[in-house]
């Protein structure tokens, strides 16, 4: 049931954004972890109680994207911000409707909190949402007559001393639902484009009476729409502050904020210390009392407390335990389970394969689809050898094993508890617990070669 003062944001998104120059819908370009269009319906979510869609044809992705709770309109041919709105109307109630663009992703919900109840507060026709900016190209500016909101100009359809206006419009609005239905059908597309603009609606509604009030965004940076791919990383880089300004305030030390990299999805617990040069994304959790050393890129992976990342290590769709100590330049890749005060070192690699508590590989080693015990000592250059060519095949190590260097355990393969691998062997046979394997070829020494040997090559001197 649509309740009579009920809000409904709508929010454009079936724009063409040619100036992306992308073959992507420009509002699912990434940014700092989310969908540019993430960022205007959680600020919108926050205010309305019914959230509407306005896309283009082919917007599945777009779809996918924005999830339940959102209603779609599509709008079939993009003739412009106020033919968009309209399509808008069968989905939207009879009370509030806000207006806003999809690609404002520096829009707080705090604004449009602050928005919405100037409107309701002044019973406007219509309120904007303006900003004051330095470099107003490009925006519509807003004309005024004795203080008050007279209507909006394009950029491209302004005059020289309208274009040094810096107040501008930032697409952002409220209005009273019957009356912007009644100016929509008022708007002709008589500008510089041959589209309807939906900016014409506060001039339609300013010269039949109605009250405009124009309220200016705490910070003009709420404004930032992304046009073409300089914006995105413009609002990128704010963004980026924003989320490492959130992170400190929960007590986590950033000792270079500069060149620190930290998506939006991120969470990462107190006393944490992040270095210079550091890239964490996507959905990845961070304990507290951890340490990420430069260099080191983490992608959708979590880690307990007290984790040591020193320099350099790359993990993607891992699982780290307490106190666990990874680097300098270890790479764990998907389904990489790492167990509590466990040491993965320099130059080891683990994919598919848990590792259990406080075993060991320091140096040089290939560890994938393996079921490792605890307290297992895997030396320098053992590999698991899990792909015969064709399938992948399973490694099983007990607890306490001791994995010789450059052993290659050839999957399936299990080795038991306390077992010994002794170092340089290619293990081919299950090694039951508490045995010892060995497989190389016996050593041959030869006592006193080296002297016999310069010998031989002094008499073939004299000979010559
Ligand atoms: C618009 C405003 C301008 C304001 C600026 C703020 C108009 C005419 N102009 O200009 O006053 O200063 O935003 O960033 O409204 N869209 C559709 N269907 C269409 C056309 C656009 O859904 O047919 C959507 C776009 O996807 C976008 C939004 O409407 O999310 C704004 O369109 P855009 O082309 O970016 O307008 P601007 O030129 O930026
Ligand atoms: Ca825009």
């Amino acid at each position: 049931m649509i309740e009579m003062d009920g809000l409904t944001a709508v929010i454009l998104a079936a724009g063409e954004a040619k100036r992306m120059r992308s073959r992507q819908p420009k509002v699912l370009h990434p940014l700092c972890g989310r969908p540019l269009i993430g960022y205007a319906l959680r600020a919108a979510r926050v205010v309305a109680d019914r959230l509407v869609m306005v896309v283009g044809p082919n917007a599945e992705g777009l779809r996918a994207a924005a999830g339940e709770a959102v209603t779609f309109v599509e709008q079939r041919e993009r003739l412009g911000t106020g033919h968009a709105v309209l399509q808008a109307r069968p989905a939207c109630g009879p009370g509030t409707v806000l207006v806003l663009a999809g690609d404002m992703p520096l829009l707080s919900s705090e604004t449009l909190e602050r928005l919405v109840n100037h409107h309701k507060a002044t019973g406007a026709a219509a309120t904007v949402l303006t900003a004051v900016v330095e470099r107003p190209q490009g925006y519509g500016r807003i004309l005024r007559q004795g203080g008050r909101v007279k209507r909006i100009v394009e950029d491209r359809d302004a005059t020289d001393d309208q274009k040094k206006l810096a107040e501008i419009n930032t697409s952002v609005y409220c209005f009273d639902a019957k009356r912007l239905w009644k100016a929509l059908a008022e708007i002709r597309p008589d500008n510089e484009q041959g589209e309807y603009y939906l900016t014409d609606a506060i001039g339609i509604l300013a010269r039949a009476g109605g009250r405009i009030e124009a309220l200016a965004a705490p910070d003009p940076v709420e404004a930032l729409g992304i046009n073409d791919r300089g914006q995105l990383a413009a609002a990128a880089a704010i963004l980026r502050r924003r989320i490492l300004d959130r992170l400190m305030a929960e007590g986590v030390t950033v000792l270079d904020p500069a060149s620190a990299y930290v998506e939006d999805t991120v969470t990462i617990g107190p006393d944490t210390t992040v270095y210079p040069h550091v890239l964490i994304e996507g959905a990845t959790t961070i304990g507290r009392d951890c340490v990420i050393a430069s260099g080191c890129q983490i992608s959708a992976s979590r880690l307990g407390d007290r984790v040591k990342l020193k320099p350099y290590c790359i993990l993607t769709e891992a699982t780290v335990e307490d106190e666990a100590q990874l680097g300098p330049f270890c790479h764990l890749r998907p389904k990489a389970h790492i167990g509590s005060r466990a040491r993965i070192g320099n130059f080891v690699e683990v994919k598919n394969s848990r590792i259990g508590r406080g075993s060991k590989a320091n140096h040089l080693a290939y560890i994938g689809d393996a079921t490792v015990g605890e307290d297992v000592n895997i030396g320098a250059g053992a590999i698991t050898c899990n792909y015969d060519g064709a399938a992948k095949h399973e490694t099983k190590i007990g607890d306490r094993a001791f994995i010789g260097t450059n052993t290659s355990l050839v999957a399936p393969l299990t080795v038991g508890d306390g077992a010994y691998i002794g170092s340089g062997s290619v293990i081919t046979k299950d090694v039951p617990p508490g045995a010892l394997a060995v497989e190389r070829s016996q050593q041959i020494v030869k006592e006193g070669w080296v002297a016999r040997r310069a010998a031989k090559s002094r008499d073939k001197d004299e000979d010559d």
